[in-house]
């Protein structure tokens, strides 16, 4: 038998560090969690912290939810595992019902996997596999936008529009077609965001011409960006425009709402703000189970699940596809959020964060642009308001400011991306349960954190206003 008291020996102390020693160039030592409730975490020093960016925008719910806690448990007893290659469960089937009950129509079957990169994948073998099953074997090609991300994994990574993971992982992976994002502070000289959004949309239609459109599978967005492109939302009229551009090319429309999904902007689906680009296929994940287990979703239409099903079925699963009690707790967070209708709370939240925001920003000689859509929001920062000049690379701001604000008990969201090619930004994204109180706790904290670390630029030098 083995002992298990010298099992791990070897990761405590000498072995052990940030993550296992996986991450350590310039991260500090991680405090250790010891509980969490509400939109409060507490470490093992009992340091409290304010959760104001939902961990990577994952606990939609907060911790400690009561309901959920107790579904998991329930469903756990009954049944916590069944491979549904044999068996159907009740928790599959409901969840499926909810989230396309509030997807609408157009949305009406749900494939549930283990998260967003899963996802990912599972939605463009999906429109392959249709693809093909129609005759149409020519379409491969996925095209995204850079910046984007839209998962980890090879797959997903392909379609991701960020230089540094190309320049890593490239030769792994099968290129795809990039074309820009409808980025909406820096824009070419001499244009408005709205100008620029047009130039965007022209040139996917250019793009897909010039691949050629009956190679063209689909095209792949964030409907409101995630950290790639920092929460930018699109002007208006780029969700109909290229709408209509797939669809005159029979070119797929997908939706990666892993991040803007389930309530987070203000709708149950960010594609609800701009009903004349109703896309094909959805991801989800993330916020559809708020962290309470590994979770993702691919949305498909009847017209498409009957053709393949017709087929013979998706050729494509894994081995915790649809289990029963992942299944069994996305419902109850799903359930939850309605019940305490905190859709609405998220845009009525998202009002009130923007707007002290905002104020942070007309005080702050970093702060640039304030974006995004309900509780999905990001801030841009800069030496440089008037010309937009960024913060020296190697002074790896964000990542800086996040620290400073940990230090006073609020957590948010940043990381480099693009090697800050398109700006450095960070997220701040606080579940949909939070208060108006909590709201002005995390602005005030905000306030003082971005404070400290203007002082500490302007003493190193680097504010350039
Ligand atoms: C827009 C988007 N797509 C996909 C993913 C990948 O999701 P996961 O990390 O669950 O694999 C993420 C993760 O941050 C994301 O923000």
């Amino acid at each position: 038998m083995v002992d298990v008291s010298t099992v791990g020996a070897r990761g405590s102390a000498a072995h052990g560090g940030p993550i296992q020693v996986f991450f350590t160039k310039g991260m500090a030592p991680r405090p250790v969690i010891e509980r969490a409730s509400g939109i409060y975490m507490w470490d093992r020093e009992g340091r409290r912290y304010i959760d104001a960016s939902s961990g990577p925008v994952a606990s939609n719910l907060g911790h400690g939810n009561a309901r959920v806690l107790e579904a998991m448990r329930r469903q756990a007893e009954r049944v916590a595992f069944a491979f549904p290659g044999v068996f159907e469960s009740e928790a599959n089937r409901a969840l499926a019902d909810l989230v396309t009950g509030l997807a609408g129509p157009g949305l009406d079957r749900a494939f549930f996997v283990s998260g967003g990169s899963e996802a990912t994948e599972a939605c463009v073998k999906f429109a392959r596999q249709y693809a093909v099953v129609r005759g149409e074997a020519s379409r491969w090609k996925v095209i995204s936008l850079n910046p984007s991300y839209h998962g980890a994994t090879l797959g997903a990574l392909a379609l991701s529009g960020d230089c540094q993971a190309a320049e890593i992982f490239g030769p792994l992976m099968t290129p795809m077609p990039k074309v820009p994002a409808p980025l909406t502070y820096r824009v070419p000289e001499g244009q408005d965001a709205v100008a620029y959004a047009k130039v965007c949309a022209d040139a996917l239609d250019e793009e897909i011409r010039r691949q050629g459109p009956e190679t063209v599978l689909a095209f792949i967005m964030e409907p409101v960006g995630g950290l790639a492109r920092g929460a930018a939302a699109a002007p208006d009229p780029y969700y109909g425009a290229v709408r209509e551009i797939c669809r005159r090319h029979g070119v797929l429309l997908i939706y990666d709402e892993v991040m803007s999904g389930a309530g987070r902007t203000g709708k149950f689906l960010a594609a609800d703000h701009w009903p004349e680009g109703r896309p094909d296929l959805v991801l989800l994940a993330k916020g559809i189970a708020a962290g309470y287990t590994p979770m993702g979703a691919v949305l498909a239409p009847d017209s498409m699940v009957e053709t393949l099903a017709a087929a013979g079925g998706f050729n494509h699963g894994h081995t915790y596809f649809a289990n029963p009690l992942s299944c069994a707790i996305g419902h109850a967070v799903v359930t939850e959020m309605l019940e305490r209708d905190l859709i609405s709370n998220a845009a009525r939240m998202g009002a009130r964060l923007r707007a002290r925001l905002e104020a942070i920003q007309a005080r702050s000689a970093i702060i640039g642009d304030v974006r995004g859509k309900g509780l999905l929001m990001a801030f841009e920062i800069v030496a440089d308001k008037a010309t937009k000049a960024m913060l020296p690379l190697p002074l790896m701001a964000p990542y800086r400011l996040a620290e400073v604000a940990m230090e006073r008990g609020l957590l948010i969201y940043a990381r480099r991306t693009s090697k800050g090619a398109f700006g450095d930004w960070l997220m701040i994204a606080p579940p949909l349960i939070t208060t108006e109180a909590e709201i002005d706790e995390i602005a005030d904290l905000l306030s003082k954190s971005v404070n400290a670390y203007e002082a500490e630029l302007s003493e190193a030098g680097a504010l350039t206003a």
